[in-house]
């Protein structure tokens, strides 16, 4: 088969395609026939060993994807060959086929769904998931406040807080970009590279602010998040795609009586028992089949421009997802 491999550190020019065995199939594992699978900004991140998994040299990138049981281990009764599946994996995606463990990260693909829509849904949907209901407990007619909205994670809290009823105001640095995620769902649109969005905020707000803060994006969009935020507010720290750590005034955390809540989707989801474990086997399925966070794919690349995926992520061209097809 082949497989997108990563055997030394870099920019995605380090990319290349090998041809590697076909994995072996253990009695509770599935073997997936990989459709298509995304690319996030942690793929970016691990070309680098600047994410906080680093997985060992050479590995194949790709947290996500969609494909087909080809075939299944001799204890599996829960999958079948030919069932179309969603897929999460640490990482590997980006191969012609992977093996999962079938009780592992793997959920049924809506009928409606192609692949590439499939390949972008499980990142996006879990950290938006994890964050809105679990961590903010966002309610209907809350003011929600999702920066980097054009980006994957972003958009997918853009559709999930309209579909839980809060009033979404979304942030990006594109207008082109912005009017797909204005179409796909936000109340209103922000250019913050070009407008201050704290006082907008506030405007439209009669001066109270955000009820929650969603950010992928950290630096000064986070610190000035603080200013946009009501009194009582919940901070989601989501990532840092501007840079890195941002320091947050812990004056104005108090003065605000804010909520600071960090979110870790993937690792709440790895953890036996967690609301999120339970959530991502019943209730992401569920809000799948009704299309909410159904994912706008705005690039295509076939397996062997693996590269220019990454390339377009870092480039800040995508809306929602880039994603890479096998077939
Ligand atoms: N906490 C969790 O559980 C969790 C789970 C998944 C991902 N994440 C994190 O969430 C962040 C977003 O991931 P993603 O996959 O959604 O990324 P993405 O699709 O690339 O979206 C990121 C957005 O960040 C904005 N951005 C602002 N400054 C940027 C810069 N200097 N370089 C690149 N983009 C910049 C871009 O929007 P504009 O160009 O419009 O500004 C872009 O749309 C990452 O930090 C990732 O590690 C966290």
């Amino acid at each position: 088969m082949r497989a997108v491999v990563c055997d030394r550190l870099g920019d995605p020019s380090v990319l290349k395609i090998e041809q590697r065995p076909v994995p072996a199939v253990g009695p509770s594992d599935v073997l997936v026939e990989v459709g298509a699978a995304s690319v996030n900004f942690p793929d970016v991140l691990m070309l680098t060993a600047s994410y906080q998994h680093k997985p060992e040299l050479p590995f194949t990138p790709g947290m996500e994807g969609a494909g087909t049981i080809s075939t299944v281990g001799a204890e599996v009764t829960n999958w079948r060959p030919g069932d179309r599946v969603i897929f999460g994996v640490r990482p590997g995606a980006f191969a012609d086929y992977v093996r999962l463990p079938a009780d592992g990260n793997l959920m049924r693909l809506p009928s409606s769904w192609s692949m590439a829509e499939g390949a972008g849904f499980r990142v996006g949907a879990t950290t938006a998931y994890h964050s809105l209901v679990h961590r903010a407990a966002l309610k209907p007619r809350e003011v929600l406040l999702v920066h980097g909205a054009a980006g994957g994670v972003g958009l997918a809290a853009v559709q999930l807080g309209k579909h839980l009823g809060a009033q979404v105001i979304a942030t990006g640095g594109d207008d082109e970009r912005l009017a797909v995620v204005r179409r796909l769902g936000a109340d209103l649109v922000i250019n913050y590279r070009r407008d201050d969005f704290v006082p907008i905020v506030k405007g439209l707000t009669d001066g109270r602010g955000a009820d929650v803060v969603y950010d992928p994006v950290g630096g000064e969009v986070l610190e000035k998040s603080v200013r946009a935020a009501a009194y009582g507010a919940r901070l989601l720290v989501v990532g840092f795609t501007s840079g890195g750590p941002t320091r947050i005034m812990s004056n104005r955390v108090l003065i605000k009586g804010l909520s600071v809540l960090g979110v870790r989707a993937g690792e709440t989801a790895r953890r036996q028992g967690s609301a999120l474990a339970r959530d991502y086997a019943v209730e992401l399925p569920r809000l799948a089949e009704l299309g909410v966070m159904r994912p706008h794919i705005s690039h295509r690349f076939p397996m062997d421009r693996a590269a220019d995926a990454f390339r377009v992520l870092i480039e800040r061209k995508v809306v929602g997802k880039a994603v890479i097809e096998m077939t």
